[in-house]
């Protein structure tokens, strides 16, 4: 079989899917390649800073190692915003979704919620509420959110800075990303998935 026969899904039979099943797994063990091109396609994403979107991340994931935070970190300081091509409107939410399976609901609720904690650096200069992440405040990752972008983010456009390249990374992708975590069901029914 190279294809399945069904026309509507109601239609298929257990060996199409068991057959479709295989395909699957197949395509899920290339996800790492293709978030590696993904990250190389922030080049050309939003313009008029000092550096593209994916140095911004690059400084931000190397400023994570050099702090000593651990991998889950840095990853997610790499991937934080993957969404800013395709989710202009949600790109907190995007990455989220993208990292929830290999992190934890703490890194999840983190990235998540980037871009309102963002906000606090900018915001009074157009109009907006610097203060909104303050809804925020009884969150148990609160100040974790505040760490995130403080260091790891806002001052992430530093043309001088001595970033690691992304080839660096790359193993560390090849690796985190290999399969979700075992306890990820486990940790979203702790927490529910609104987390
Ligand atoms: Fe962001
Ligand atoms: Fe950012």
């Amino acid at each position: 079989m190279d294809k399945v026969n069904f026309r509507k899904m109601e239609n298929g039979t257990a060996e199409d899917y068991a057959f479709l099943d295989k395909l699957e797994d197949k395509f899920k063990s290339d996800l790492p390649n293709r978030l590696i091109e993904a990250l190389k396609g922030l080049q050309n994403s939003i313009s008029g800073y000092q550096i593209n979107r994916l140095d911004h991340s690059l400084q931000g994931a190397t400023r994570a190692l050099r702090a000593g935070e651990d991998t889950e970190m840095i990853m997610a300081v790499l991937f934080h915003d993957i969404g800013d091509s395709l989710a202009p409107y949600s790109h907190s939410e995007m990455a989220a979704a993208l990292l929830r399976p290999f992190v934890s609901v703490k890194i999840y609720w983190i990235v998540k919620h980037h871009g309102v904690f963002q906000m606090y650096y900018y915001a009074h200069h157009c109009g907006g509420d610097r203060n909104a992440r303050e809804r925020f405040i009884d969150s148990p990752w609160y100040e974790d959110t505040i760490h995130f972008c403080h260091n790891y983010d806002q001052n992430c456009f530093d043309s001088d800075y001595d970033s690691k390249p992304l080839e660096f990374f790359i193993p560390m992708i090849r690796d985190f990303f290999a399969k979700p975590r075992a306890d990820d069901e486990e940790e979203l029914a702790r927490y529910g998935k609104g987390a």
